[in-house]
């Protein structure tokens, strides 16, 4: 499969998801995913199982989906997938009151190459800035080009595939720079330069005020380490002031004690979470390594076993 055709599929699951107004103008947000950059980008609501969404629902009772911290210099991050998440910072988007959409620009039955897309282009820009245009251009102070995107959204390489150009959806006056095309060199993450910050919500941005996002805005500071300490902090108080039903919360708090070396506070956690689910493996394996590292045994065997009875083929409990 071509990368426009890769493309298109993706264009279509995301169209597939819309049904009225407002799931259009969450299509955007649901195209955007981080996948080189951990952080986490988003997260399915605990309970929920990755294909449950219906058309309709709103996105942010499916999933939340977060961001790096203004100012920890990502501010300006271009990566493969994040054609919503440019398009979401132009004024275009943010001052026509949800009327510019993807199918705005793109048809997503016919791809069109050369003419006959910088012809489409053009008609959806004009179909907004029309009078501005034809009044600059008329005083000389604008280009008489119809190739809106070339100046306005230029292609660039992105920082997560680096040999790929894909065109930026953040439309400006001006490229921010002009070595757009520049190599990138590629980016291993290592404990060493990964983002160390607060996670922050995107979308919906600023989450309701419910004890579920309160918890799980906690669970994005740990889970990939991105800010620990005051995660750990963070998720321990709301576990502790909402004891939520679900017992991913204490297994996730327990990782995150045991990642801070808290083996003491992790350990009634790992079993918390197994009363309130005695079929989370992952939390009775999890419970049984870090006894076996905390030099008892007999408990973790007993504990290895029971997990083994419950899932005979996964390889970390033998
Ligand atoms: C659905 C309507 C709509 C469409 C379609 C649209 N825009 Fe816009 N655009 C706007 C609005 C609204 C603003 C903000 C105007 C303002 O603040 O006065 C804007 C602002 C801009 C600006 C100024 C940006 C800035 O940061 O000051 C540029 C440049 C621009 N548009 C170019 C384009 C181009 C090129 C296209 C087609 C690829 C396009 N627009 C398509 C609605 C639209
Ligand atoms: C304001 C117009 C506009 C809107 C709105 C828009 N696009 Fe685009 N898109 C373009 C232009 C211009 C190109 C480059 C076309 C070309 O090279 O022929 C492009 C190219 C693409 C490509 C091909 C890869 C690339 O980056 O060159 C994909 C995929 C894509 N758009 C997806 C989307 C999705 C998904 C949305 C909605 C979240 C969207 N677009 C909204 C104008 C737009
Ligand atoms: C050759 C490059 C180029 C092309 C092609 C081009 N523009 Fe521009 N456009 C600019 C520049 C540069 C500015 C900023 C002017 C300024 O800020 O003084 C601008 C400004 C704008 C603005 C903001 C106007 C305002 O002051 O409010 C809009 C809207 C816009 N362009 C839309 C378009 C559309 C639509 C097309 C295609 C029909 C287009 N442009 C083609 C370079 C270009």
């Amino acid at each position: 499969m071509d990368f426009r055709a890769v493309a298109a599929c993706a264009f279509l699951l995301v169209l597939a998801v819309g049904a009225g107004c407002r799931a259009h103008r969450e299509q955007m947000a649901r195209s955007y995913v981080n996948p080189a950059l951990r952080l986490p980008d988003s997260m399915v609501r605990f309970g929920r199982s990755p294909f449950s969404y219906r058309p309709g629902e709103p996105l942010g009772d499916f999933k939340l989906y977060f961001d790096h911290a203004p100012g920890a210099g990502r501010d300006d991050k271009f990566e493969i997938v994040g054609v919503a998440y440019r398009l979401r910072r132009s004024a275009c988007f943010q001052r026509s009151g949800g009327k510019l959409l993807c199918t705005t620009c793109h048809n997503p039955h016919q791809s069109q190459h050369g003419e006959a897309a910088v012809e489409r282009m053009t008609v959806a820009c004009r179909s907004c800035h029309e009078p501005i245009l034809d009044r600059l251009a008329a005083g000389g102070r604008h280009s008489a080009s119809s190739d809106c995107a070339s100046c306005h959204m230029p292609k660039r390489r992105s920082q997560d595939v680096v040999h790929a150009v894909v065109t930026d959806h953040f439309i400006r006056r001006q490229p921010a720079r002009d070595d757009l095309l520049a190599p990138v060199a590629e980016m291993q993450e290592t404990p060493g330069n990964a983002y160390r910050g607060e996670v922050v919500p995107y979308y919906p941005a600023p989450f309701p005020q419910t004890p579920e996002n309160e918890l799980h805005a906690a669970v994005a500071q740990v889970v990939q380490k991105s800010n620990l300490v005051e995660g750990v902090r963070r998720l321990s108080a709301a576990v502790e002031k909402h004891r939520p039903a679900n017992a991913e919360f204490y297994l996730i708090l327990a990782d995150a004690y045991r990642e801070e070396g808290q083996m003491e506070k992790a350990l009634p956690q790992y079993e918390e979470a197994l009363r309130r689910d005695p079929s989370l493996v992952a939390a009775r394996l999890q419970l049984g390594s870090a006894l076996r590292a905390g030099r008892q045994p007999d408990r973790a065997a007993e504990g290895l076993r029971e997990a083994l009875r419950q899932t005979p083929d996964r390889a970390n409990g033998w």
